[in-house]
């Protein structure tokens, strides 16, 4: 049985335990008593309840959503930036990473990404000019958004979109709620490989997780 499942099914039954009979923790206390056992603590159910929500971007089958307000949500961070050119060294595409707040103070306080960060890649072309700067290129239009999400107790093991430490999905700006990829083994890892000593991010490239 996946964890989540299990969890959430001890998360329910530890609420009923708690207070869904209506007699409320004082007649648990004093039944308690009388077996001459501990009184149960009320603090573990809401952390049931918190862990058995792995993710909002993730369901009970492992499906991943994408998240729809990193841009301007508050939680979320801008982790870092590609550039792609093309052989005449004119912009291919732009990319940039997004995560939450947490999951960079957790990377740079631990060196790994927690249970659950999310990473989003989003893929736009590129729009040029000539400026002051030089040749300047900036996003275009959205194509696509690549999606990560650590699983750091591998919970879907029967669902190919899961392994190797992460949930792996891909939308097309087409149908940006949909997601398209059908087996990260062959959609996204062999791209991977190269940096599969850093938990098969390119975590190199981000100076907020490396720098001071
Ligand atoms: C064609 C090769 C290729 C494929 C296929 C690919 N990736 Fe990547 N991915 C990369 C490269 C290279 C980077 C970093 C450089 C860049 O974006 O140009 C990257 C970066 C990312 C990032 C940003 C975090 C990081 O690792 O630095 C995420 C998230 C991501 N990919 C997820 C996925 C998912 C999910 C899939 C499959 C649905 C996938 N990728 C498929 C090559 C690939």
């Amino acid at each position: 049985m996946a964890k989540p499942t299990y969890i959430l099914m001890a998360a329910i039954s530890a609420a009923i335990f708690m207070g869904g009979c209506g007699d409320g923790p004082s007649a648990s206390q004093s039944l308690a008593s009388k077996a001459n056992t501990p009184a149960p603590v009320k603090t573990p159910v809401k952390a049931a309840v918190t862990s058995a929500k792995f993710s909002p971007y993730v369901d009970a089958q492992g499906n991943i959503s994408r998240p729809t307000d990193f841009l301007t949500g508050r939680q979320w961070t801008h982790l870092g930036a590609w550039a792609v050119v093309n052989e005449n060294g004119e912009g291919n595409g732009m990319h940039n990473v997004y995560t939450t707040h947490d999951v960079v103070k957790a990377y740079r306080d631990t060196g790994k990404f927690p249970d659950g960060a999310v990473l989003v890649k989003e893929v736009r072309g590129a729009s040029a000019t000539t400026l002051t700067t030089g040749r300047a290129h900036w996003p275009a239009e959205n194509a696509v958004w690549f999606v990560s999400v650590k699983d750091a107790t591998n919970r879907f093991p029967d669902n190919p979109l899961w392994g190797h430490g992460w949930g792996w999905a891909l939308f097309e700006a087409g149908a940006p709620a949909k997601q398209v990829a059908k087996d990260y083994k062959a959609d996204c890892l062999s791209c991977h490989v190269p940096v599969k000593d850093t938990d098969w991010i390119y975590a190199h490239a981000y100076p907020v997780l490396n720098e001071d």
